[in-house]
């Protein structure tokens, strides 16, 4: 279920944990790595969509970013080393760019595997107001925000309140491959 022999060892280790080191400290130079392997991403047209924010725990940044997420997410993400948001410029020379959050989503794909390499923890959510966040930091109307991350280290799970150390122990499950992947027509299986 998480993946094969034959996968990248980058992508069978990936996977979403709730239960992060609160003391856990991450370095300016650790970000700055993280973030440009999401720069270094493919892009419709190189247009190069994606924006982000982050802070480092303690920063007032981090702080505006904990305030905006739901409070389901606030109870576990405030352990996290850094807190960031990923944006996408929706609208070039006034036409919609409709591969914007595509490109986000590919620019927050290779982040998430350059933390597995650094041994640290990419937290991915939707639970948080744009709205909020639109005002909180200024984002321009072209702009989306379209995510929040969580950076950090793992920690002990016993550390975490009953129903997220469940969701975090539950068996990781995904669609078969013939529901996915088609060949000649739609729902027609290519790996049956
Ligand atoms: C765009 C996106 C939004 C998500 N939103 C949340 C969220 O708000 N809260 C949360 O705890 N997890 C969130 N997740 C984590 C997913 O639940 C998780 O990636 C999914 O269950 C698959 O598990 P895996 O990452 O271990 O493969 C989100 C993930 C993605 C990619």
């Amino acid at each position: 279920v998480t993946g094969t022999p034959s996968q990248h060892p980058l992508i069978t280790a990936r996977r979403t944990r709730w239960a992060l080191d609160p003391g856990h400290e991450v370095t300016d130079e650790q970000l700055r790595v993280l973030f440009d392997a999401g720069r270094w991403a493919a892009s419709r047209g190189n247009l190069q969509p994606a924006r982000f924010l982050v802070g480092r725990r303690g920063t007032d940044t981090f702080d505006a970013l904990l305030d905006v997420l739901m409070p389901s997410n606030r109870v576990w993400a405030q352990a996290a080393s850094a807190l960031a948001m990923g944006m996408a410029v929706t609208t070039v020379d006034d036409r919609a760019n409709r591969h914007a959050w595509y490109d986000l989503g590919q620019a927050c794909g290779q982040l998430a595997l350059q933390a597995v390499a650094m041994d640290l923890e990419v937290h991915q959510m939707a639970g948080f107001s744009a709205a909020d966040a639109r005002v909180r930091f200024g984002v321009p109307d072209d702009c989306d925000p379209v995510v929040a991350i969580a950076i950090g280290r793992p920690g002990p799970v016993d550390a975490l309140p009953a129903d997220l150390r469940a969701k975090q122990e539950r068996p990781r499950t995904r669609l078969p491959l013939d529901q996915v992947v088609f060949t000649g027509r739609y729902g027609t299986p290519a790996f049956p």
